[in-house]
Order: structure tokens, then sequence, then C-alpha cells
């Protein structure tokens, strides 16, 4: 059984040997949970694709813990990235960029790309520099769920996603995530930055923020990224978003919104940010509970809103 371990000084640096040691470790974020491979080790790479399930051919994000480690990984990186970097890490976002000579064909999925994150968590943060310490250049990972599942945004939640194909890897158990929806990711490749995935940074923000547009769509149809990808996030249960709700239906909406009757309210978030905390939350307990249909009333908005109604619809697809 993999062992749950709260984030204590001693455990970070027992996680960090355990990585550098070829270990893969569940990590927190704010976002959602990683499963955590060495970026370098091409052995505990391959252990993490079979462990998710994954085609080899999926791109897997780097986590670094300063802005001075993306050199190592990235080349002739473009002014409007670096500002948006400066901007936003840590945080929610991943920039896509011309990727250097360490970064292998087994992270890029082949491209000559590479993703990069620094995550907005203390304890992913405190991994990542304990691990830099060891002389580690940066961490793969990938959301802790079997590909084209919902990811996990608590450590237990990790265990029920992975469990049966872990061994006894550590988790690191660093609360809720705060977002519960991934990263943003942009496409810095080309002279315009792009959206590749909507997330808690929006293209609204970054505008408002930095001056920066962010095109909504992206010109270069070969790139791989879970964008483009049909179903994805899936619970087992079936997902509604029109129509009446029926007796014994679950029920997903804003707390503004009254249960309708019979339904099983599964939760009432506040405002659209707590929407997006309690998403993948909701897709599991409405699977623990056996339910067969989930109708959720989507929120509506050009803010993360966008990142809700991208997961929903793509959970919805059967
Ligand atoms: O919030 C997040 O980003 C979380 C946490 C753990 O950091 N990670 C995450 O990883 O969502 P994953 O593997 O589940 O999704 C990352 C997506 C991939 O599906 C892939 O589409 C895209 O990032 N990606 C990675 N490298 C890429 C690249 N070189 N070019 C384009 N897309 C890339
Ligand atoms: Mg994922």
């Amino acid at each position: 059984m993999a062992p749950i371990l709260k984030p204590t000084k001693s455990n970070i640096k027992k996680a960090a040997h355990a990585l550098l040691g070829g270990s893969l470790i569940g990590i927190p974020t704010e976002t959602v949970y990683g499963l955590a491979a060495d970026a370098e080790n091409h052995k505990a790479i391959a252990r993490l694709y079979q462990v998710k399930a994954r085609p080899l051919n999926h791109p897997i994000i780097v986590h670094i813990g300063s802005a001075h480690q993306l050199e190592k990984w990235a080349i002739e990186i473009p002014d409007y990235a670096l500002k948006l970097a400066n901007k936003f890490w840590p945080g929610p976002l991943t920039l896509v960029l011309k990727k250097s000579m360490i970064a292998s064909d087994y992270l890029t999925g082949g491209q000559d790309s590479i993703a990069v994150r620094i995550p907005n968590h203390p304890a992913a943060i405190s991994l990542l520099k304990e691990f830099h310490n060891l002389g580690g250049n940066g961490i793969a990972a990938p959301s802790a769920n079997k590909f084209g599942e919902v990811s996990p945004t608590d450590a237990r939640s990790v265990v029920q996603a992975l469990g049966a194909n872990l061994r006894n890897e550590i988790i690191i158990d660093g609360g809720m995530s705060t977002i519960g929806i991934e990263s943003t990711i942009i496409n810095c490749l080309s002279k315009e930055p792009e959206i590749l995935r909507h997330g808690a940074v929006t293209s609204l923000q970054i505008l408002n923020e930095l001056g920066i547009k962010v095109n909504p769509q992206v010109k270069n149809t070969k790139l791989r990224f879970s964008g483009n990808l049909k179903k994805h996030y899936a619970p087992i249960v079936r997902i509604i978003l029109d129509g009446n709700p029926q007796f014994g239906d679950g029920y997903l909406a804003l707390s503004s919104f009254n249960t309708p009757e019979g339904c099983i309210r599964i939760a009432s978030p506040q405002d659209s940010f707590d929407f997006a905390k309690f998403l993948y939350f909701s897709f599991r307990k409405a699977d623990q509970l056996g339910l067969e249909r989930l109708f959720v009333k989507l929120p509506q908005g050009e803010g993360i809103e966008l990142a809700i109604r991208d997961r929903v619809l793509k959970a919805a697809i059967k």
C-alpha cells in the first residue's frame, strides 16, 4: 500500500532522495496532484507511463523550483514568455517552449518543445528545491490519474485513482488542491502566444495585467496537447448538461441554484473559483455514490469558467 506522508522536512528529504533514486512520488500542487519522476531518468519515466496507462507519444510537463532552472530545459525563450513567467510563477501556468538538449523525447513525445511550470504549493516547492540541491534539474509530473480519467485533488484520491498500479510509492499529503483544475497551458513557439489548455490563469487576466494578447486558437495543428483530445477528465457517471434533471440524478450547480426536487446535491460552490475547486471532487463523489447521471449546471463567464466548461464538456463525451 502506498504510504501517505505529511510534508515534514524529513519526509520531503526522503521523497527527494527517492525521486533521485528513480522512484515515483505523488505530489500535491495547487492545481491537481501529480505523479512525479526525475525528468532525466528514463526508467522512472517509463514506469510513470506504465502506472498511468498513458500513450507513449503524450508529452509531460517538467516542474522546476525556480525560474533560474528554466534555461536548463528551454532555449530561444521569447520576451513575452519571460513576462508571463515573471508575472504568474509560481502558479497555475505552463509554458510550452523550444526544448533544450536535456529535454528528451520521452518528455516531449518526440516533439521539439518542452512544457515547464513552477507550481504554487509549499510542499511541492520544498520538494523541488531539495531535489535541486541534490543535483536534480526538474521533476516530470503528469496528473496522478490513469489516462483520460479524473485528476485527483487530494492525497487519498491519488491512491484511489492509481492504487492497484502503485507499489509502495510515497504520496505527500498537501491537503486539498486550492484551484482544483489543471494549469493553463500556453504555446510560446509562435510569434504570439496561443492557449493550448484553459485554466485558472485566463487570457483576460494576461491581457489586463501584461497587455499581452493570447490567441484563443492554435495555428500549428500538428502539436499534440490535451486540448485537442476529445474525451478526457471523465468519471464513470454520465454527465448531463441539457434538459431537466430527473429523480435520483446527482446535481452540481452554484449555490444560488436550488436543488431540483428528488435530486442528490453533490456540491454547492459559492462562485466559479469554488466550482473549479470542487469539480473533480464532485465527479469522484458521484462515482462513489454509484450514481448513473450527474446533472451539471455550467457557470457562465469568460474567466475560469472557460476552463470549467472545457473540462465538463470533455467529461460529458461518451
Ligand atoms: O496543473 C497541471 O498542469 C498538472 C500538475 C500536476 O502540474 N499537470 C498536468 O499534467 O495536468 P498532464 O500530463 O495531466 O497534462 C499536461 C498536458 C499534456 O496532456 C499535454 O497535452 C501538455 O500538457 N503538454 C505537455 N508537454 C507539451 C508540449 N511539449 N507541447 C504541447 N503540449 C504539451
Ligand atoms: Mg492529466
